[in-house]
């Protein structure tokens, strides 16, 4: 059972989701069908953020280097993400979710960019969560379209060189709208960063966890957090034991997982 407390949360959470080729291979399933389970997990951890009141999650679902799966995979991830961007609206309109995405949009299919921007546009008011899905992205990719705005600014005066700085590449940053990463995850056992938000995370605390994908759960956020919030107690000015919640503390203040 894990302990979150929500009055130091991370503000923003961004996961790189693994696993689920190999959950499908160990059951004896398609691919694919691993794929369709950790859309199982999407809604389950969208869920288990937004009741915590993290502010924003965001969620690798598409890579740049996917489109170099087999073509059948790449369609059923295209078509799941559509069908997602259907069957998940109401999800996202009751709890006030915003919808953004990042990447290299314009490489995905029209009726997929259609969909994703109805989405984006009806639920752009709302403030409860950012759910920001990183389609056709890669982090090296951001920082080269970065470079070139800069580059392209400055060649025409609009920008001085010399005084490029960090918020002024921040600013050219999708990723970096929800601000930087506190805490990224990574499922499937593997500890790299696969050219995710290599801005962003310069910072964040990293967790890793063998548990596939498709398994991963609410439960599954609330240990990654918890191990988030253990970092900042060592690295913090008090000590750990000082800050761990006192038995009958306020209700309003801890969550304990189940
Ligand atoms: C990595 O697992 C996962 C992906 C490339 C796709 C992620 C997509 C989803 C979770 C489903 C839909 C998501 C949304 C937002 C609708 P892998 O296939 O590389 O697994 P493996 O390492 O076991 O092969």
């Amino acid at each position: 059972m894990a302990l979150v407390d929500v009055s130091r949360l991370p503000q923003h959470v961004a996961i790189i989701m693994d696993g689920n080729g190999r959950w499908a291979q160990a059951r004896g399933k398609p691919r694919t069908a691993g794929h369709e389970r950790g859309a199982d997990a999407v809604r389950a951890t969208m869920r288990a953020a937004r009741r915590l009141g993290i502010p924003a999650l965001t969620l690798y679902a598409f890579s740049e280097q996917n489109w170099d799966r087999p073509q059948a995979e790449v369609n059923a991830l295209v078509d799941l993400l559509c069908e997602c961007l259907v069957s998940e609206r109401n999800e996202l309109v009751d709890n006030e979710i915003r919808l953004s995405a990042i990447g290299r949009l314009h490489k995905l299919p029209q009726h997929a960019r259609s969909r994703l921007r109805t989405l984006t546009s009806e639920t752009e008011s709302y403030q409860g969560m950012t759910l920001n899905l990183a389609l056709s992205y890669g982090g090296r990719e951001e920082l080269i379209d970065a470079a070139r705005a800069l580059a392209t600014k400055a060649r025409d005066g609009e920008v001085d060189p010399n005084e490029i700085d960090e918020a002024a590449v921040a600013a050219l940053l999708p990723s970096m709208e929800v601000g930087p990463v506190d805490l990224l995850i990574r499922t499937g056992g593997e500890q790299r960063i696969s050219n995710f938000l290599l801005w962003g995370s310069a910072y964040a605390e990293l967790y890793f966890t063998d548990e596939l994908w498709p398994d991963f759960s609410a439960n599954s956020l609330y240990c990654a957090i918890e191990a988030y919030q253990g970092r900042q107690r060592r690295f913090g000015l008090v000590p750990d034991a000082q800050q761990r919640p006192a038995s009958g503390e306020s209700p309003s203040k801890l969550e304990r997982a189940i």
